[in-house]
């Protein structure tokens, strides 16, 4: 089976309405590939989803950023999977770098979250990546697989599954991997996926890469056999995101 393509675009903590407003009508003029090669999500911050997702284009869908562990209840200030499901927001961003780093979540609490959104029938987009320490001492697999590992025991379904591998060093600096950097660590945690996993999983399964993303380094890292897409912050923001989803073309 050939993997479709899939770039997701994260807003971050970015964006007021009328910023909202001139991106949704930049990606709704944008002339992109059509759903058949391609599968897009945009994700806004919680408060612009409703906005997001009642004037977006319909080839593309929104994604949440993030979502709580657990059925909602006495959690002030989190967003539950059930709320996202009950507003036909269909994906979900989990396990960024900077919820783990700065909001301290765990492999474990990663897990529990991941676990939670596929059960209540999200698709979740989860991310994995390598502090430049880490890479330096030649850790890189092992994190990512670990960090996988810590969500494949709860997964029944991995094809409600995208893994995006974000090296931390790359993500909000301009320093992007290479794209034989990136294409290597692809290919290791599809094999890893291959041996721990199953065949099928390994094959089938997006790795898209994300990490200071732009039109100009898009079409070399999205050229290799392993990277199937990317997730991309700033760029996502800017016009040069209707390049970024043409970068197959
Ligand atoms: O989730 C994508 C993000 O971490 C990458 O950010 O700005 O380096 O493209 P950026």
């Amino acid at each position: 089976m050939t993997r479709k393509f899939f770039i997701g675009g994260n807003w971050k903590c970015n964006g007021t309405v009328d910023e909202v407003k001139k991106i949704v009508c930049m990606l709704n003029g944008g002339e992109v590939p059509c759903p058949n090669h391609i599968e897009t999500i945009i994700s806004p911050p919680f408060i612009f989803i409703p906005m997001v997702k009642s004037c977006l284009r319909t080839d593309f869908q929104v994604a949440a950023q993030n979502c709580w562990t657990k059925k909602g209840g006495a959690f002030t200030g989190e967003i539950s999977a059930e709320m996202l499901k009950n507003l036909g927001v269909p994906w979900v961003i989990l396990g960024h770098s900077e919820r783990r780093t700065l909001m301290h979540e765990t492999d474990q609490v990663v897990a529990e979250k991941v676990d939670y959104a596929l059960s209540q029938g999200l698709k979740v987009c989860l991310c994995v990546g390598e502090s430049l320490k880490e890479r330096e001492c030649n850790e890189t697999a092992q994190v990512v697989s670990r960090q996988v590992q810590a969500v494949a025991a709860r997964v029944g379904c991995w094809a409600n599954v995208v893994i995006a591998y974000e090296p931390i060093w790359a993500i909000g600096t301009g320093k992007v991997a290479s794209p034989e950097q990136a294409q290597e660590v692809h290919y290791n945690l599809r094999k890893w996926i291959d041996c721990h996993i199953s065949c099928q999983v390994a094959q089938d399964i997006r790795i898209i890469y994300g990490g200071s993303v732009t039109a100009a380094n898009c079409k070399q890292i999205g050229g290799q056999p392993d990277v199937d897409g990317f997730l991309v912050g700033g760029a996502s923001l800017k016009e040069e995101f209707i390049e970024i989803l043409n970068a197959r073309n």
